[in-house]
């Protein structure tokens, strides 16, 4: 997806509803911090998280969403980068770094995802963990497909989407049309399974040590559409 002015916009003021949770479990994982949040956009997560008293810092790629996360007055005391998450150039060891919604899965390449965690491996404290929520990649059609997202009076959202299962990637766009106009948002992923997560964190000296469904820490099974996994240092 293109991070860009209005897409920052939107996700200023987006929530997907797990936002309690979510800073619940990664507070109850920081312990007295600091966190670090990778591809922390404009921090949905990391500024209730900072207003729990946790010294935050974060990267991403995409200077708008770094912007809007600036203005805010709780992020005052955050170092934030504005780089690629495969280099975490951070003096600090932290007790707990994390990637929520997704945001993993924009490294587009394996080689970028092992790196990631390799230079997360570097940055966490002896007890530090790293937390990372991502969809279970079930049940995707291969080659082109369209789905619709949302329906509502006076407008519609579809997915438009490219998926090719030897690189791992879909690439495509939720496209919004409604009486306004039509709005068009690419997006392209790299995803990965859990097992294959695993084994990148055993590449980088870490070790699954828990695996919910979600942040509500509900079971995983095998009709779990996503997980929150937690690694430590092996
Ligand atoms: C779906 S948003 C999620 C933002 C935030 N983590 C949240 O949960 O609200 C995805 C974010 O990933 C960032 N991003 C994409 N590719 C990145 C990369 N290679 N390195 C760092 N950030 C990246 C985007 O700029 C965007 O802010």
């Amino acid at each position: 997806m293109s991070f860009d002015e209005d897409a920052a916009a939107w996700y200023a003021t987006a929530t997907r509803g797990d936002e309690a949770p979510a800073t619940e479990l990664l507070a109850g994982l920081a312990g007295d911090g600091p966190v670090l949040e990778l591809a922390i956009g404009t921090g949905r997560l990391a500024l209730p998280l900072a207003a729990r008293g946790l010294h935050v810092d974060g990267i991403d790629v995409a200077a708008p969403m770094l912007d809007r996360l600036r203005a805010h007055p709780g992020a005052a005391g955050m170092h934030l980068v504005h780089g690629d998450m495969t280099e975490l150039p951070f003096e600090e060891r932290y007790r707990l770094v994390f990637v929520a919604w997704n945001s993993f899965f924009n490294l587009l390449t394996q080689d970028a995802q092992v790196r990631c965690f390799e230079s997360v491996a570097e940055r966490l404290a002896d007890d530090g963990v790293f937390a990372l929520e991502c969809f279970v990649p079930r049940d995707i059609p291969v080659g082109g497909y369209v789905e619709p997202d949302a329906v509502e009076l006076g407008g519609a959202q579809i997915g438009v989407w490219k998926h090719d299962p030897v690189a791992q990637v879909i690439e495509g766009q939720h496209i919004w049309m409604g009486t306004g106009g039509i709005t068009v948002n690419p997006i392209v992923q790299r995803y990965a399974w859990p097992a294959e997560l695993d084994l990148m964190a055993r590449l980088a000296g870490l070790r699954l040590v828990e695996r919910w469904e979600d942040w509500e820490r509900r079971t995983f099974t095998g009709s779990s559409k996503s997980h929150v996994s937690v690694y430590s240092r092996a």
